[in-house]
């Protein structure tokens, strides 16, 4: 039975930025908006440790009373992202390195090496003292490690402390020299090794470093951010029963998140909608629609894979999620930073809670006056008066008061992989300049909520695969068996984007040829990929889009048939029964029509949405959006009967919610 849970909103504060006089001020109107979470302490090292070993915690001991006694609840921050100078001046070896083999300096946040294990027991050390202190505190609702791991490019580090804990790593995978050589095809170049400890970072080489080579020390990286995490979270679990948490970032694939989620009870991210359109969406179109809203699908694809995150550890099928920081107005860190539209703050929340978020945490409570983040808006304008994002939260706290409102997850029909290790593989040897996984997920993705279906993004695991009608599999570089086998025995339409299955996970192509072992599924072996620049676009039959940037030749066998030719003749779509092999990456259009028809095929309900509309339901309740700049009438998708919020004349960033039955 899925687990039903209230959803509320939070913010995120400071109180070391301000006079201690204002503090009762700021938690009476964080009540009088409806908060009921706060978060603190996150950057909060030196005023908690201003010298080694002289812990001042009497201001957050007034702080977080002050906050409790008007009836907030606290989310407490380990203050681990930003260790203070004297630390730094300690130890100065604890400073990541960068790939050019600079040292990071001391003076913004994030310095750390993950590698660096004298650093690690410092933050054993101040995270002991905080959860002895507060972890049985009757307010404390939750704790947050660190802050965002990996942002502002912070996972891979070129030390001294990285190689030397590399070499251990390598030396216990591989065991010998000779299998490491094996294994990454060391005899090409006269790479060989003869010894564990002549093997460097894979930084500062004269052309590219052995791919496989590059692989490893991705996953040597990733896994000491877990086990840096993981510290955190056992001395936490020793002194509290309060739930931990992580807020992760958009966009950030250095490390895998679901092994960080595996010692999380709750996965949180940082939504930040409109900045996230100027960085990490290339389509000029979508850029200029939706400036003040963001990409309509990027959130939502980033609240469907951390809700996956937040379901490791437990081993559900759907994990409690929160979005830890929600953007409130313009921000400061892209390279423009428009405005909101009006009603897009209020859109981002009902999204987040349409996908199952528990809490929405607005960034931050107060804009301060002073340092980097001065022109990022807040709640509060910098002189304590409210501001929109204000005005936004004390509407949506009151509506879901009325609508006691609850999460109730449920497994959705559709399954999306994910997977962190194949996004390491296409950077390190992307074959096409532009060939990512992340895109490539997110271009099946939006096809698919384009048809208004609820989507799981997974972990390639079989556990995942079960119960489903449709699995994605948009570019999967290495098929483990179990995962075959669960494809196999699964009755779902299976569709494989273009270098699934294409390598061994040593980095090798795959002995029986691409696509590996789904050859189990359709008979077909690629022998050839050929990448081609965005001016070289070649329309498949019947003008239903183009093949974009990535094609690939195949031999098929006599009971696989081909479904779509391109213009050339080439086949661009292999059907086998249930499963589908699509071998070029489809633009938009293309990825559209093909994710239609094997929705279709595959029982699902489905809807022509309008260009701007988008749909999801959470337990009774269907959430309908516009994101675009006009009034939609979306009556098609709402009974007027069942409305409990909104109407079916949606105004632009309007959202209306609807009751459905059964
Ligand atoms: C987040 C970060 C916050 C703040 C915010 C500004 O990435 O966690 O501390 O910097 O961005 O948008």
């Amino acid at each position: 039975m899925p687990i039903s849970r209230r959803q509320t909103l939070g913010t995120c504060y400071y109180p070391e930025h301000w006079p201690e006089e204002r503090w009762t001020t700021d938690a009476k109107l964080m009540c009088e908006a409806g908060l009921t979470h706060v978060r603190i302490g996150e950057f909060a090292w030196s005023r908690l440790e201003p010298t080694r070993g002289e812990y001042q915690f009497a201001w957050l001991d007034r702080a977080i009373e002050v906050l409790a006694d008007a009836g907030l609840k606290i989310v407490l921050g380990t203050p681990t992202a930003t260790p203070p100078k004297w630390l730094v001046d300690e130890m100065p070896d604890m400073l990541a390195v960068d790939t050019d083999g600079r040292q990071r300096g001391f003076g913004s946040r994030r310095h750390y090496c993950f590698s660096h294990l004298a650093y690690r027991a410092e933050c054993k050390r101040i995270v002991t003292q905080i959860a002895e202190r507060y972890g049985r505190h009757p307010a404390l609702a939750a704790w947050q490690s660190d802050n965002e791991y990996g942002c502002h490019d912070t996972v891979l580090s070129y030390s001294t402390a990285a190689r030397d804990s590399f070499r251990d790593w390598l030396a216990q995978k591989y065991q010998s020299p000779d299998a490491l050589n094996r294994a990454w095809g060391n005899v090409f170049w006269s790479m060989e090794y003869t010894a564990f400890d002549q093997i460097e970072l894979p930084n500062l080489t004269v052309t590219e470093p052995n791919p496989a080579h590059v692989l490893d020390f991705r996953r040597y990286s990733s896994e000491q951010v877990v086990a840096f995490n993981k510290l955190q979270c056992d001395v936490i679990r020793c002194y509290s029963d309060a739930p931990t948490s992580h807020n992760f970032m958009g966009s950030v694939i250095d490390f895998n998140h679901y092994d960080v989620g595996a010692d999380l009870d709750i996965a949180t991210w940082d939504s930040y909608p409109i900045g996230f359109l100027d960085r990490d969406t290339d389509d000029e179109e979508i850029k200029a629609r939706y400036l003040g809203v963001g990409d309509p699908d990027l959130q939502a694809f980033h609240h469907d894979l951390y809700r996956a995150c937040g379901a490791v550890r437990n081993g559900e099928d759907q994990g409690r999620w929160w979005v830890m920081e929600q953007q409130p107005g313009p921000v400061n860190w892209a390279p423009y930073n428009p405005s909101p539209s009006p009603g897009a703050v209020k859109l981002w929340a009902w999204e987040a809670f349409a996908h199952g978020a528990e809490l929405v945490s607005y960034f931050r409570w107060r804009q301060p006056s002073f340092a980097q983040e001065q022109m990022h808006e807040a709640m509060l304008l910098p002189n304590g008066e409210p501001n929109e994002a204000f005005h936004a939260a004390t509407e949506i706290s009151s509506i879901l008061h009325d609508l006691g409102a609850e999460t109730t997850n449920a497994r959705a029909d559709v399954a999306l992989v994910f997977d962190y290790e194949t996004a390491w593989a296409w950077q390190t040897q992307p074959q096409g300049a532009d060939f990512s996984a992340l895109d490539a997920a997110l271009r099946w993705y939006r096809a698919l909520r384009k048809l208004g279906l609820n989507i799981d993004i997974v972990p390639p695991t079989a556990a995942a695969m079960e119960g489903r009608k449709l699995i994605v599999l948009p570019s999967l570089f290495s098929i483990s068996d179990e995962l075959s086998a669960a494809l196999e025995r699964s009755q779902a339409s299976i569709l494989i984007g273009p270098r699934t299955g294409s390598k061994t996970p040593d980095f090798q192509i795959h002995p029986d040829l691409p696509p590996g072992p789904l050859q189990r599924l359709i008979d077909l072996k690629i022998t050839r990929v050929e990448s081609r620049p965005p001016f070289a676009k070649l329309a498949v039959e019947d003008d239903l889009g183009l093949v974009d940037g990535w094609r690939e030749f195949g031999r098929a066998g006599g009971a696989v048939s081909c479904r779509l030719k391109d213009v050339e003749g080439v086949p661009s779509w292999y059907q086998a029964g249930r499963v589908h092999y699509v071998t070029v990456r489809p633009d938009q259009q293309l990825s559209n029509h093909i994710a239609r028809e094997i929705s279709v095929e595959a029982g699902l309900i489905i809807y022509d949405l309008h260009r701007d509309v988008r749909i999801r339901r959470n337990g009774r309740l269907r959430y309908v959006f516009n994101y675009g700049p006009e009034a939609v009438d979306v009556s098609d998708l709402v009974c007027a009967d069942k409305l409990v919020h909104g109407t079916s004349q949606l105004s632009p960033r309007g959202v209306a919610i609807c009751e459905l039955g059964d």
